[in-house]
């Protein structure tokens, strides 16, 4: 197949930008501070973790135009290809944008190092519908570590930002900048080639599938935001990289036939809504995986893909009996998710397959799901274990249950032995205590920086009894946090 690429096109602002000989490993990040000189743009943790680097980027969707905040730090150029990229330099025009002038009213601007970053994702929240509640704006701006503790003021700024405000500068231009980003599509594949490294960014399956095949050994990139990792923590150089980001057939999420089939390119933030629709409480835990940068890059196909034991979707999945699609040339295969996941860092998946979809079963009112991540930090942190849980009564009795614990082996794992102590017994503390026993017959857990196997083993217990607690008795106050946001919400 022929692997001719056009160059990759963006616009910086409202100036058209094409690269095509640059190193693809190279980060939008570098390319702002080193090559745009564009150095409002900070560097933090270059991990994703604390948004310094955050920038926002503009895309085309239906009619209009929507923004939304990344990590450049972790971002790779190619990423860039038909979107706008906004940085802290474009949003004041002689005046300040509204979100800036509010973090001076408020005297939100505490250091120089985290401020740009906050200000891009206040302009991304600028950008979204209506006026954002508490709720809203702890979620935006859960990805912007300040060290400081001062989040009073910018919390206040993120409130006062729209109050009274003008369309701002880019719903005046956003005809012009709709019609300049529609321009730099010509439906062809963009690529880059530097430093001997090449990448492609496919535009249909099929062409992703041939590519894959003739380079099996290649990176697929999907959000980039486990591999962008693999280049600035483990100093990895990667080439071939063959990106899924510009594959609209991947990016689709649909309901038919019993089930919600994701595409393996939805990201966690296009994902939401559909999930939340069926799972609220799955959507709940997503509202907690990274970031809002993070979420808005990253994808659940490459949760799956990625095998870690502490990846957070994989373990609600498994418990719904959700199924895996895959491809490699015009072969489709289709598994059950658990059954991906063979051992430490190995999945069943050959060199140049690739996810498709996964299919999750839709909701089925007569089966109660929970799911619970253990971490340090309420917000923005990795997992220390995860429970998720799907139970079906019958007359008081278990007719079915689905248990899936994260972070308590070295792949995401249904706790059998405990499902078949409760299998058929009726639903009671004492028959849950019995299972609460049984988990460390299906677990052995390792201490590692986030837990211990002691402690991974007694909160895998203590979530067991959790969700039998708020099968059994609706009105025990389990969920602090969430009583948290409701007053939030009406307040
Ligand atoms: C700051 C930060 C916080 C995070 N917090 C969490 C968290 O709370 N919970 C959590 O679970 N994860 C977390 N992550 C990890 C990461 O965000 C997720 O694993 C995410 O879902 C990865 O998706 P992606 O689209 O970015 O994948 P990528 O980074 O693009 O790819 C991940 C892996 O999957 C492969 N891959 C991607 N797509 C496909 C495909 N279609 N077919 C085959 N292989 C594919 C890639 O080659 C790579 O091996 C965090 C990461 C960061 C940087
Ligand atoms: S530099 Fe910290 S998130 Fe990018
Ligand atoms: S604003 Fe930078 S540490 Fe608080």
């Amino acid at each position: 197949m022929s692997e001719q690429t056009r160059p990759v096109r963006f616009l910086l602002g409202d100036e058209r930008r094409e690269l095509s000989a640059i190193d693809p490993n190279t980060t939008v990040l570098n390319y702002l501070r080193r090559v745009e000189r564009r150095v409002g743009t900070k560097e933090g943790c270059g991990e994703g973790d604390c948004g310094a680097c955050t920038v926002v980027l503009g895309e085309l969707d239906g009619g209009g135009l929507r923004y939304r905040a990344v990590n450049s730090c972790i971002q790779f150029l190619g990423a860039l290809d038909g979107k706008q990229l906004l940085t802290v330099e474009d949003l004041a025009d002689g005046a300040l944008h509204p979100c800036q002038q509010a973090m001076v009213d408020c005297h939100g601007s505490q250091c120089g190092f985290c401020t740009p970053g906050i200000v891009m994702s206040l302009f991304a929240l600028y950008q979204e519908p209506g006026t954002p509640d508490r709720n809203r704006i702890d979620d935006a701006l859960a990805g912007n570590l300040c060290r400081c503790t001062g989040y009073g003021p910018i919390a206040a700024a993120a409130k006062a930002m729209k109050a009274g405000a003008e369309p701002d500068l880019f719903a005046g231009r956003a005809s012009e900048t709709a019609a300049a980003l529609k321009a730099l599509d010509d439906g062809a594949m963009a690529g880059l080639e530097g430093e001997g490294r090449r990448y492609f960014a496919p535009r249909s399956v099929d062409a992703l599938a041939k590519l894959l095949l003739d380079h099996p050994g290649a990176t697929i990139l999907a959000g980039g935001t486990d591999v962008g990792l693999w280049v600035t923590k483990q100093l990895r150089r990667l080439g071939p990289i063959i990106a899924i980001g510009a594959v609209e057939e991947l990016k689709r999420i649909a309901v038919k036939d019993g089930w919600i089939d994701i595409g393996a390119g939805v990201t966690y933030t296009d994902a939401l809504a559909t999930i939340e629709a069926h799972y609220p409480d799955i959507a709940d835990m997503m509202r907690r995986l990274g970031s809002e940068q993070i979420r808005n890059a990253g994808t659940i196909g490459g949760n799956i893909a990625n095998g870690s034991p502490i990846g957070d979707s994989p373990p609600p999945l498994i418990a719904l009996g959700s199924r895996l699609v895959l491809r490699r040339g015009d072969r489709l295969r289709e598994l059950a998710l658990e059954d991906f996941f063979l051992d430490y860092g190995k999945q069943d998946r050959q060199p140049g397959e690739f996810v498709v979809a996964v299919k999750v079963p839709v909701s089925d009112p007569g089966c109660i799901v929970r799911c619970y991540k253990i971490a340090k930090r309420f917000d923005q942190d990795i997992t220390a274990a995860l429970g998720a849980f799907a139970l079906t009564l019958q007359g008081g009795e278990v007719a079915d249950i689905r248990i899936c614990f994260g972070g308590m082996a070295p792949v995401p794992k249904r706790a059998r032995q405990a499902e078949a102590a409760l299998k058929g017994k009726p639903w009671t503390r004492e028959t849950v205590e019995g299972a609460c026993w049984v988990l460390s017959e299906d677990y052995t857990p390792i201490s590692d920086m986030r837990a211990s196997a002691r402690y991974r083993l007694r909160v895998a217990q203590n979530l067991l009894r959790k969700f039998f607690i708020e099968t059994s008795e609706p009105a025990a106050r389990t969920r602090i946090m969430a009583e948290r946001r409701a007053a939030h919400a009406r307040a």
